[in-house]
């Protein structure tokens, strides 16, 4: 197990019965960019148990944060769920991922979708001067069923302004979007259909989503992911990797965790 580091479990919150999120300690050799994930989780019967989880911390902080959905009888969440303070967990040494600034064009606006913890990739990110540095707009779309779901929300909308190190550039740029689908909640609806009734454009006083000005990160569920791409790419936003940038960047690691 060279490649894998065992670090230890700082602090737990959960955010409803089947969401949590966890600090850890951080390797110092543990290298990553913000928006990219790691390989993470538990030794059980002596093996290493991995899943893809995104960073929500930012690249500078000295501890580690991950956001995780409960799946009752998932694999890995059914026991990282009861992770208490003082337990250790595995964490991969390598930090891969597509959702890198690096990947997307120069525009005007970047949209950061996400749907539940596809939320994660785009916490680091917004805790990135050079994020702002980039863009005129940057606008954070999380989409949940319900408001409980979105983790976060007091920090992005409060704390992280106040933050010394990049409050001022985040208060000036960053438009939090906030919506779900289940219940009532000042913005109500899927992320596609606000997208595609114009509704999310009209809310936050931007034009509508375009290749000419506009640049997108996806992150979510498959199901929204490739709705989603219809969406872009019949905007003419070309898909951007590690090779080539394009007008949008998707994380194709996220997959159902269990
Ligand atoms: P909905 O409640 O209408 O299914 P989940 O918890 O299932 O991952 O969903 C998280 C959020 O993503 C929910 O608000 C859900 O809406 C929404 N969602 C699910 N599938 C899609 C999709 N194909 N396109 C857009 N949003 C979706």
């Amino acid at each position: 197990m060279s490649n894998l580091t065992q670090q230890q479990v700082l602090s737990v919150h959960h955010w409803t019965d089947t969401l949590f999120s966890f600090t850890t300690t951080r390797d110092p050799a543990f290298r990553f960019e913000n928006g990219q994930f790691a390989m993470i989780g538990l030794e059980v019967d002596g093996k290493p148990l991995l899943r893809a989880y995104s960073v929500v911390s930012p690249n500078y902080e000295d501890n580690l944060e991950f956001l995780s959905i409960k799946v009752p009888d998932g694999p890995l969440t059914s026991r990282l769920q009861h992770l208490v303070v003082g337990d250790r967990i595995v964490v991969g040494h390598k930090a891969t991922g597509t959702l890198l600034l690096g990947n997307v064009r120069p525009g005007r606006n970047l949209y950061l979708f996400g749907t539940g913890t596809g939320l994660a990739p785009f916490m680091s990110l917004i805790r990135d001067p050079e994020t702002f540095e980039r863009y005129e707009r940057v606008v954070l779309v999380h989409g949940c069923r319900q408001t409980d779901e979105l983790a976060y929300r007091d920090q992005i909308a409060h704390e992280f302004p106040a933050s010394e190190y990049f409050g001022e550039m985040l208060s000036d740029k960053l438009i939090y979007y906030p919506t779900v689908t289940r219940e009532p909640f000042r913005n109500r609806g899927r992320i596609t259909d606000l997208i595609r009734s114009g509704s999310l454009f009209a809310d936050i006083g931007l034009p509508a989503i375009d290749a000419a000005d506009d640049r997108a990160m996806l992150c979510g569920s498959p199901a929204f992911i490739a709705d989603m791409r219809g969406i872009l790419e019949g905007l003419g936003m070309s898909e951007g990797n590690n090779a080539t940038p394009g007008e949008h960047v998707v994380e194709k690691a996220f997959a159902e965790r269990a």
